[in-house]
Order: structure tokens, then sequence, then C-alpha cells
């Protein structure tokens, strides 16, 4: 990608299929990841780094199927210097309206000593080579010195210079482990600025986390000495305590376009919807007081707040709900409305289904019209996002009868499709009503899941909302989170179970084919 003309440009290059999915216990399948990549290109995101190609053939699988159906942001597959790593992003990227190859490799001594073992010129030769051998495939590369905020600064500038020469157009500056604070990352750009004066012919990329809390304020403060491409992610999300958040560094830019002077390209009242759509099918909640999109965001609870608020909404907000998507939706269906009125009000939200995906949303319509007076913007979201990870789960909750009083332990039977078709049926009689569902699950399936986190939310307001709920748990030692919705607390906590427990046996498969290839890598190289 070449520079954009507006030199006030910012790029959003969103990771949250790629550095948010390495958060641990996410566990995106192929048709999840293609959704959230749908979404990303209609907020208008730059580029969306897709996934890690090398690491899994599903990995490599959801990369390829997003290059080819995603139009519109540039599609980047992340890479080590490795030839392997290269030309499994290149495989799967190359379909792409707009392909990129990203690829990293440390200059902390740190690493290069622990965990690389080898020596700065060894890194310095990586770097030439995979730059060089990406652009042999494509002209859009992006490099990356690993650690860079705990590298030594003349080094680091000499391996950007390298990538640079080879032909990289984006130099990506990653503060790995949030170690930076905003004035010494400005002084470390602005030295590299000064170390490498070509970096002023190609994007400077910023790309930081947030273990002090600091990764937007240190973002920002890249973006300040020269940067004019973000790396962050959609609530965050990410290695440890994440990246930074999206939603945050675009509404700040835009919040202060005034005084700061930079513009993104992102349509900011897709953000509301993005951050609900990442938050269910990744399983992590927001956080009610999280800027921008937490609930409370533009919730004045304080006497003195509310009446300025109704006074002059600016007394007490810096920005607007609806300018975030945020505000309450229009749209309100009733039970007697028909399945034109319901595609019509999926299509405001984006959403555009017929045929059989139509007659299934239309029919959990109704089931909940049923049961709710109003079925609301966030209860159509709600349920068409549950609905689309329907087709693509392995397990299906076919039926529940649960047996509860306040004089015996609750006991449970279930029905499960299982996914040769077979329906098998299990009992339990457990603590609790959802336990012994769980665990009835359990036994139909055969499975020895354990249960880590369960959470339920209402979707909306009032005695009748919505439920959506929320299962991670583990099977020998690898986890899998599901999510659910109905008005029914103890169906959405099945339907929720089943899919955590689809996730975490299919993340079983692909670790065990990742290990067997790795095997077979290792046999290769020990036979001459
Ligand atoms: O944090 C990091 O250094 C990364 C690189 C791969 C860019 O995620
Ligand atoms: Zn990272």
């Amino acid at each position: 990608m070449t520079q954009p003309e507006d030199p006030n440009r910012v790029l959003i290059f969103d990771t949250t299929l790629r550095d948010g999915e390495q958060s641990p216990g996410i566990s995106l399948n192929a048709h999840e990841k293609l959704e959230i990549a749908q979404q990303l290109a209609r907020l208008g995101v730059d580029v969306i780094e897709a996934g890690f190609p090398i690491t899994s053939p599903g990995d490599f699988d959801a990369v390829q199927e997003i290059s080819r159906r995603v139009e519109g942001p540039v599609i980047a597959g992340l890479a080590r210097t490795h030839v392997a790593d290269i030309d499994a992003a290149w495989n799967a990227v190359k379909d792409a309206e707009r392909p990129r190859i990203h690829t990293f490799i440390s200059t902390s001594d740190i690493h290069i000593h622990h965990q690389l073992q080898t020596t700065r010129d060894d890194v310095k030769g990586q770097a030439r080579a995979a730059v060089a051998h990406a652009k042999q495939y494509l002209d859009d590369v992006e490099f990356s010195p690993m650690d860079a905020t705990r590298a030594d600064v003349e080094f680091t500038g000499e391996v950007c210079q390298v990538a640079i020469d080879e032909g990289a157009n984006t130099i990506n500056i990653p503060d790995t482990v949030g170690y930076t604070m905003p004035h010494e990352f400005t002084e470390y750009l602005l030295r590299l600025y000064e170390l490498v004066p070509k970096l002023k012919d190609v994007v400077l990329s910023v790309h930081c986390h947030d273990d002090l809390g600091l990764a937007v304020a240190n973002s920002f403060a890249g973006l300040r000495a020269g940067a004019r491409q973000v790396e962050c992610a959609v609530n965050g999300i990410g290695e440890r305590a994440g990246n930074a958040s999206l939603e945050e560094i675009v509404m700040l830019l835009r919040t202060r376009q005034p005084d700061v002077g930079l513009a993104t390209g992102v349509v900011t009242q897709e953000l509301a919807r993005t951050s609900r759509l990442v938050s269910r099918l990744t399983g992590y909640p927001v956080q009610p007081n999280k800027a921008v999109v937490g609930r409370n965001a533009f919730a004045h609870e304080s006497g003195i707040h509310q009446d300025g608020v109704l006074k002059e909404r600016t007394t007490y907000e810096i920005m607007d709900a609806t300018t975030v998507g945020l505000a309450a939706n229009s749209i309100v269906l009733g039970k007697h409305s028909g399945r034109h009125a319901l595609q019509q009000a999926l299509s405001e939200l984006g959403f555009e289904l017929s045929g059989q995906s139509l007659n299934t949303a239309f029919r959990r319509f109704k089931e909940i019209a049923d049961k709710k007076k109003h079925v609301t913007a966030l209860d159509l979201e709600a349920l068409v996002t549950d609905e689309l990870r329907e087709e693509i789960t392995g397990y299906q909750l076919e039926w529940f009868d649960v047996e509860a009083s306040s004089r015996r332990p609750p006991h449970a039977t279930v029905g499960i499709r299982m996914p040769d078709g077979e329906e098998v049926r299990g009992s339990f009689t457990g603590d609790g009503p959802v336990d012994a569902i769980f665990r009835a699950i359990n036994a139909a399936t055969g499975s020895e899941a354990r249960l880590r986190e369960f959470r339920v939310d209402a979707v909306t307001g009032g005695q009748d909302a919505l439920g959506e709920t929320s299962v991670v748990l583990e099977i020998a030692g690898v986890s899998g989170s599901g999510q659910g919705v109905s008005t029914d607390i103890l169906e959405a906590a099945g339907r929720a179970y089943v899919r955590a427990l689809s996730n975490a046996t299919r993340r079983r498969g692909i670790m065990a084919e990742a290990e067997e290839a790795l095997a077979t890598e290792a046999e290769a190289i020990r036979t001459p």
C-alpha cells in the first residue's frame, strides 16, 4: 500500500483476528472470523490482519476465505522471517483484492539471545531475506522489528534500513510487551527518523500493547511523532493485557481533530456494533465503563450531570452517542410483523438474509416475538448473530428437559445432534439447573469438559429481555468459548455450552494436526 495522499490521514490496521485472537481462551472458527472481517470492512478499516497462516491449517483457511470474500480493506497475513511462513502467508492472501505480507523478527537483545538464540548479524540477514522473498510475490510488504522499544535503537534502525532497502513499504514499530511511555516512544521514533532518513518515504506504523494501560496513549504519541498507521484491535483484545483499542484511538482522533489535525476513514457509527459482535463471538465481555463502547460510556448517574445533560448535552458529553452507534435504534418489530418487515429491518442493520437463512431467522423471530412485546434492533442483532453461528457448530442442542424444585436436586435430560447427524441423549442430576444441563450435555457427548466461566447478560432492559449467555470450558487443557441467545436462560445456557464444546473439540483437532505437522517436519530434518 502506498502512502495516502493526504499527509494527515491515519491508516487503521486492525489486528483483532490475529493478535486479538491470541488472547487466552479465544477460539474463533473460520465462519466467525469471516463474519468479523465483513463487519471490519463495513467499519471502514484500511487493513485487516486476518491471521498467522503458518500456525495451523485452520488459520490458513480462515485467512484464505477472508482474502477471497472480503472486499475493500487490504488483507494481511503474518509471517516470521522463515521461507515456509512467508510462502504460507502468500498462499493464504494471494486471492485478496489487495494482499499484504507482514513479516517480523525481534531486534531486542533479550529476544535475540534468549528466544532466537542467534546474533544481531543473523537477525539483519533474516530480515533482508524475508522482505526480499516476500517482494518476489507482491508489492505490499510490512516489516516489524519485534520488541523494538526494548531494543537498541541504533541496531533497530539498521534492521529497518535493510527492510526498506529490500522494498518494505510499511515499517511497524511494536511495543511488544507494553513497556514504553508516551514521551519515551516519541523520542525513540524521532531518533529512528534521524537514523533512517528513508523512513519518511514509507508508512511508519505503531503497534502498542497495554500492559501498563498506555497502549492508546503510546499509539497517539507515535502518531504525533509522524506514524501514519496504527495497529489496534476492537475492544482492545490481544496478547496478555491486549492491544490499543481501535474504538478509543479512532474517537480520540475524531473528537480532538480540530487540535490534532489527523483523521481516519472509519465509519464511527459502526463502532458499537463491531464491538458487540467481537464481544459475542470471542466471549470477552466489554466492561461497562469502557471508553467509547461500554454500556455506561454515555450514562449519567449523578443528579448534577443528568440535569446538565438535559439542559445541554455538551455540558457533560464530549462525544455524541449516535456518532459511535450507541444511541437507541429506532427499529422495533412486534409479533404481527411479517417476513418482509423482518428482512427490511435486518437489511437496515447490515444483514442481507434470504432463502433458508431468512426462514430460520423468521422462525426464531416469531418464537421471541411471542414472548416479548417489542423486538428491538439490539434483539435482532443478537438473534441473527446467534443464528449465523448455528450453521457451523459441530454439536447442536435439539431439546432439553429440566426438573427443578426447591426440595430435590435438579435433573436434566438433553438431546444432542452429533456432527454425523445422529441424536444422542444424556441425563444428569446437578447442583443447579444450569449445572445439570451442562453435565447432561457432557454425558450425551461423552466429553470430559470442565466449566471455567459462565456469564449471563440481558440484551436489552425490561423483564422480558432476551438473555445472552457466555460459556468458557476446557477439555484436556484446551479451552473453547461459546455464546447463546434466548428468552429462556436455560436454553441460552445449553446453546452456549454446546458451542463452547464444539469449539474446544475443533481446537483440539487443529492442535493435534499442528503437532503432527511439526513432528513430520522434525523427522524430515533428521532424515538426510
Ligand atoms: O506485539 C508484537 O510485537 C507483534 C508483532 C508480530 C508485530 O504482535
Ligand atoms: Zn502484538
